[in-house]
């Protein structure tokens, strides 16, 4: 079981098709729902991975940062989503005083921007993806942190086109 993937995305174009190709990966492993941290500083490139995941799923409109709604709800394929950004949090307090579960109701899908901010508040993660900025593009780092994120991670490689880069 693989749990643990790196990427060089050389652009926004492949860290929108790194988020399409965790929306292949998710269709293709039968899992029943999936929370994903997305980790990295303010312009790292979470918002974008996000736009290509809800694109793969069918999603044609825009896709909002939520850094003032918290979190904005799709329903895609059948899922129930919910890209939630915590960048103003102070405190995860804050969330409790917000209903943050009661907004997030029954998503079976969480992407959230700035998880730290929502300790304690947030589903536990299956998956942990940060992003770097690294010379003109990112680094990725994809980690499994449960048996449906390493599925998922498993998935991911085997998708043409992703490769590891190569060691130098
Ligand atoms: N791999 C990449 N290489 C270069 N620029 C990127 C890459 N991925 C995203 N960007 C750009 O970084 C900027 C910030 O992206 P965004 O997704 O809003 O970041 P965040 O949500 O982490 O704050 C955008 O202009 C986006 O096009
Ligand atoms: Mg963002």
């Amino acid at each position: 079981m693989a749990e643990s993937l790196t990427l060089d995305l050389a652009d926004a174009g492949a860290t929108e098709a790194f988020g399409e190709r965790l929306a292949t990966a998710l269709l293709r492993s039968g899992a029943a729902g999936l929370n994903v941290h997305l980790e990295g500083d303010l312009g790292a490139g979470k918002t974008t991975l996000v736009r290509g995941f809800l694109r793969r799923l069918g999603h044609a409109g825009r896709v909002p940062s939520p850094t003032y709604t918290l979190t904005e709800p799709y329903a895609l394929a059948g899922w129930r989503i919910a890209h939630i950004d915590l960048y103003r949090i102070r405190d995860p307090r804050e969330l409790a005083d917000l209903g943050l579960r009661d907004t997030l109701g029954p998503a079976v899908v969480t992407l959230v921007e700035w998880p730290d901010h929502g300790a304690g508040h947030l589903p536990a993660a299956d998956l942990r993806i940060g992003l770097q900025v690294s010379g003109s593009g990112r680094h990725l780092c994809c980690q499994a942190l449960s048996v449906t994120g390493s599925s998922i991670v498993d998935l991911l490689a085997a998708i043409p086109g992703l490769q590891e880069p190569a060691a130098p």
